[in-house]
């Protein structure tokens, strides 16, 4: 019998990258979709797509905040693993949405762990719980490891604190099989576009196609350890294969600031920002393509890696500035992860650098600027 699994939040980022991990494996996959006027599975069917899946794959509509449901669906499919990602996940929007935030994040993994137990699965199904990074906030030692003090510095961290803690509760209480992972920043093409990695590499390919002026930012100096969802949806997997449950850093173990991503973006297409300025006055200038946004003019002036600008009009402008929009009323300055835990017991490593990460990012949202 194939191993089942549930995965709330399946057509999120990860969602998507674990669905094709899994499907690989030979599991039955069933994922939580959410009700809305559209069918939300663009990431599913561009990772996942193809007829080989059809039969493996189930997806079933429900929402977090509604309790009746996650326990109707956990009863119906009693799956051996369940990853709970589902989640309102943008740290700035939790604070202009915190109760929804709480009910989603919080409670809502409350509603998972106590389906487990009404269904009479504590015994048989492993629960993974997104845990994160930001729990601990405003850092009280550097790197953050298993054992760091939180402190979190937002309704989504106060909210993955609650789930955190749960999760451990339930473990401890019921011996259920509950761990946490707690994971750093990973990105990828499939990214939200509006966290600062993609906004960032949609924004510098539009740029290098004349179809952007300038990509407004908040705080640059932000540090985070940034990996690929890619390899952290393999080590969710491992956490939930493990002999025992427990609490599990996933991290790169190297750190870098939102204006070393920008740059690094940039100089994939050969382009080098020159930063001047200090705080909200700070600019990035340089040489890029003349801003036209018609988009036949954009076509012809297009940016390609193998024949670089080609005739295209250049000019030296401002291509990045601060907007203090997108400043948080509380930040995050620094997140560096210490994955030496997972590494022993788990024998997880992460496998993409940072430069391969950008690369990637930059090569999708260059393919995707005729749809843009
Ligand atoms: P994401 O792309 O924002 O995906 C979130 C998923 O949750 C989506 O499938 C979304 O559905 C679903 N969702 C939101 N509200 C829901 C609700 N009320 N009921 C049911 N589903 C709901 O997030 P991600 O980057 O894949 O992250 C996955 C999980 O890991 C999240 O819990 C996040 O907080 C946590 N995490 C992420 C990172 C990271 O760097 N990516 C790091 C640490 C922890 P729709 O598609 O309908 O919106
Ligand atoms: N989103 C965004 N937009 N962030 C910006 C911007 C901007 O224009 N300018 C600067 N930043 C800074 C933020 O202030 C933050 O310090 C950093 O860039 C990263 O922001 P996000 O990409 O939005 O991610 P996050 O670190 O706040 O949260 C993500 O990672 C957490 C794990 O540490 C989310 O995926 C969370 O769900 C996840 O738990």
């Amino acid at each position: 019998m194939p191993k089942k699994a549930f995965i709330t939040g399946i057509t999120g980022q990860d969602g998507a990258y674990l669905t094709h991990l899994l499907l690989s494996k030979g599991y039955e996959v069933h994922g939580l979709m959410r009700r809305t006027s559209q069918f939300n599975v663009a990431r599913l069917m561009e990772l996942c797509g193809g007829t080989a899946f059809e039969d493996k794959l189930f997806l079933h509509y429900g929402d977090s905040t509604d309790s009746l449901n996650i326990t109707t669906l956990v009863e119906d499919i009693r799956p051996d693993e369940i990853f709970n990602l589902a989640a309102q996940s943008h740290v700035k929007v939790s604070f202009e949405m915190p109760v929804y935030t709480c009910d989603v994040d919080a409670l809502g993994t409350l509603r998972i762990l106590e389906a487990v137990r009404q269904a009479h699965l504590t015994d048989k199904t492993h629960v993974y719980q997104a845990s994160t990074s930001e729990l601990f906030g405003k850092v009280h030692e550097i790197p953050q490891s298993e054992s760091t003090p939180f402190h979190p510095r937002s309704p989504y961290g106060v909210a993955k604190l609650f789930a955190y803690w749960m999760t451990v509760n339930y473990r401890e209480s019921y011996g259920m099989f509950a761990s946490n992972g707690i994971l750093f920043n990973h990105e990828s093409p499939f990214r939200g576009e509006t966290f600062v990695t993609r906004k960032i590499t949609m924004a510098a390919a539009r740029i290098l196609n004349g179809l952007q002026e300038r990509l407004e930012l908040g705080n640059m100096d932000a540090k985070r350890d940034w990996g690929h969802a890619r390899d952290f949806v393999e080590a969710m997997w491992l956490i939930l294969q493990h002999d025992e449950p427990g609490d599990f850093i996933i991290a790169t173990g190297e750190q870098h600031s939102v204006r070393e991503f920008v740059t690094l973006a940039f100089e994939y297409a050969g382009v080098s920002i020159r930063w001047e300025g200090e705080g909200v006055n700070e600019v990035g200038i340089a040489r890029v393509p003349v801003y036209s946004p018609n988009r036949e003019n954009a076509s012809v002036s297009r940016f390609k890696p193998e024949t670089g600008f080609g005739n295209t009009p250049m000019e030296e402008r401002v291509v990045v500035s601060v907007n203090p929009e997108f400043f948080r009323p509380a930040e995050v300055e620094t997140l560096l992860g210490n994955p030496a835990k997972s590494r022993q017991l788990l024998g997880w490593e992460a496998k993409t650098s940072f430069p391969q990460l950008v690369q990637e990012m930059m090569d999708y949202d260059l393919r995707k600027i005729p749809i843009l």
